[in-house]
């Protein structure tokens, strides 16, 4: 189980740097990352997530086989957008509709380094490309107007004030 980097850690804005090695290290990574991602009952999971700021993350959406995109790029998106509630694992316990793209074509490398390409829509598509925009240091509030940004915010201080307070209380 690797720990999860909250709102406020440097790390989540961090434009994070390439894979450029394809071996065990990765293959492990990417295994401890969807072992995460399920425990924290997620959809999406990026590297600077778990403190390492590399092109890397994992989608899980249940049902299906987990994945895992290494330098993705996103070369496509469909002119067409929709309303979709997103949460996320580093800002827990509040959500807010965000407005995306509702398909995107990416490229990207397996654990492997073969590339590959996949066009996306619905769930999968909105999960790829909250996760892409975590390797870019941006978070699904950034996509917000300011005043709904600092609602979503300012709710998950209070959240995570309670937590702490619940916390030390034990
Ligand atoms: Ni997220």
């Amino acid at each position: 189980m690797l720990d999860i980097y909250t709102l406020g850690e440097d790390i989540l804005r961090d434009e994070c740097s390439d894979v450029k090695e394809f071996g065990d290290e990765i293959k492990m990574l990417s295994d401890a990352m969807i072992d995460t991602l399920d425990e924290a009952d997620g959809v999406g999971l990026a590297g600077p997530q778990v403190g390492v700021p590399e092109k890397i993350f994992v989608v899980h959406i249940r049902g299906e086989e987990p994945m895992v995109f290494i330098n993705p790029m996103i070369t496509e998106t469909s002119i067409e957008t929709g309303v979709y509630e997103e949460g996320c694992l580093s800002i827990p316990g509040v959500y807010h509709d965000v407005v995306r793209p509702l398909a995107v074509t990416i490229q990207a490398q397996d654990v492997k380094g073969k590339v590959f390409t996949l066009k996306a829509d619905g769930l999968l598509a909105r999960v790829i490309q909250h996760e892409n925009d975590h390797l870019h240091g941006k978070l699904y509030i950034d996509h917000l107007d300011e005043k709904e940004r600092e609602k979503v915010v300012k709710a998950y201080e209070k959240k995570n004030r309670i937590r702490r307070r619940t916390k030390a209380r034990v």
